[in-house]
């Protein structure tokens, strides 16, 4: 484990990061903050390095990597052509908590897009991130840093209890800013399409390509995902979540009703309504209702704090699909398998 602090001058000459990019040279896979949550960083040149990542994580094949540069350079190295409404992206919110899907050129290992013609390309905005990428001097491919189906790590302590002995080191730059992952687009296709809705919300993506699509995937669990990745549950506590559509009434009743079962409930709430539930045997508060960011920001960290509660099952509180709200519900309709009380 290698401590930095994310403020100092030139970062990519320090030692521990010039330890982590000589691990990313040598093929390893070494963990590291990003502005969205820690990712699993590996050479997205070697079949070696991309291997480990899939082997750490256990992490399906068939579910591609995103490749992170430093450097429109870089990005020009994996990518041949780069579509006009791409490049607006890139021009607007690189660098910054957007994937885009390009065309892909030859020189990256064929495991990173497990087979697809296109890749996913993001460039960062955490300065350990930049500054590892640019002192390894290589695309660097990076899931994120969680064991497979598990809460996304944004801690460097979440990274170590999942993957703790099977990584070559985790870099420790705090607690990651976003807290859920990149938005991922699909600039193959024209109008944009947003295949995994993230840090960079629908609102701001419209205002600079103009009308944008969803992937129909992400509404209808009948079609197949255009991400990969979408098709899989994921983000899951221990215990079985539900999303709670009627409010903190339906929560309540609920609650009570399970602890009359002999059932441990938690509750996944606000600091707006921690309170309300003094029949839950666990009440975790994720950020403010009245600042969906705070939401984000603590969405992991809490779902990943229910698993020393011990409780049988979590009854979440929903949010706005306002903004980052979209993200936040995505990822909680993930964690609940689809489990969602009208
Ligand atoms: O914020 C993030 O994006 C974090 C940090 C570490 O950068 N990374 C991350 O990676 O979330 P991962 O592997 O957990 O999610 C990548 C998503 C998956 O849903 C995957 O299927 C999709 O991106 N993806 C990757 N390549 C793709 C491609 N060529 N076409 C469509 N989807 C792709
Ligand atoms: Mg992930």
């Amino acid at each position: 484990q290698w401590h930095v602090n994310k403020n100092v001058d030139n970062l990519s000459g320090c030692p521990q990061i010039q330890e982590a990019a000589a691990c990313l040279k040598g093929n390893e896979v070494v963990a590291f903050p990003t502005e969205t949550v820690y990712g699993l960083g590996g050479n997205a040149l070697s079949d070696e390095a991309i291997e480990k990542i899939y082997r750490a994580k256990g992490r399906p094949s068939d579910n591609p990597l995103i490749v992170h540069v430093a450097s429109l350079e870089q990005l020009h190295q994996i990518c041949d052509s780069i579509p006009d409404s791409a490049q607006k992206l890139i021009d607007a919110f690189w660098p910054g908590p957007l994937t885009i899907v390009l065309p892909k050129t030859g020189a990256l290992s064929k495991r990173v897009t497990a087979g697809l013609s296109t890749v996913a390309v993001r460039m960062p905005e955490h300065p350990v991130a930049h500054a590892i990428i640019k002192a390894a001097n290589l695309p660097i491919a990076a899931p994120s840093a969680n064991s497979s189906g598990r809460p996304s790590p944004t801690l460097a302590s979440h990274v170590l209890d999942d993957l703790n002995g099977k990584i070559a080191g985790v870099v420790d730059g705090g607690a990651s800013g976003v807290g859920v992952e990149s938005t991922v687009v699909d600039c193959t296709v024209e109008p944009v399409a947003i295949l995994r809705p993230g840090g960079v919300t629908r609102e701001q993506l419209e205002a600079v390509v103009g009308k944008v699509t969803t992937d129909p995937a992400l509404s209808q669990p009948d079609k197949p995902p255009k991400s990969p990745g979408m098709k899989y549950q994921h983000y899951a506590p221990e215990a079985p979540v539900y999303l709670v559509a009627g409010g903190k009434e339906k929560i309540q009743e609920l609650a009570k009703l399970a602890q009359s079962n002999h059932k441990r409930v938690g509750v996944l709430t606000t600091e707006e309504n921690k309170c309300e539930y003094p029949m839950a045997a666990a009440v975790i508060a994720c950020g403010k209702r009245a600042d969906l960011a705070s939401v984000a920001h603590c969405l992991y960290d809490s779902l990943r704090a229910f698993d020393e509660t011990h409780v049988d099952i979590i009854l979440s509180e929903t949010f706005p699909m306002k903004g980052i709200g979209a993200a936040i519900m995505n990822r909680l309709s993930k964690a609940a398998g689809g489990r969602t009380i009208e």
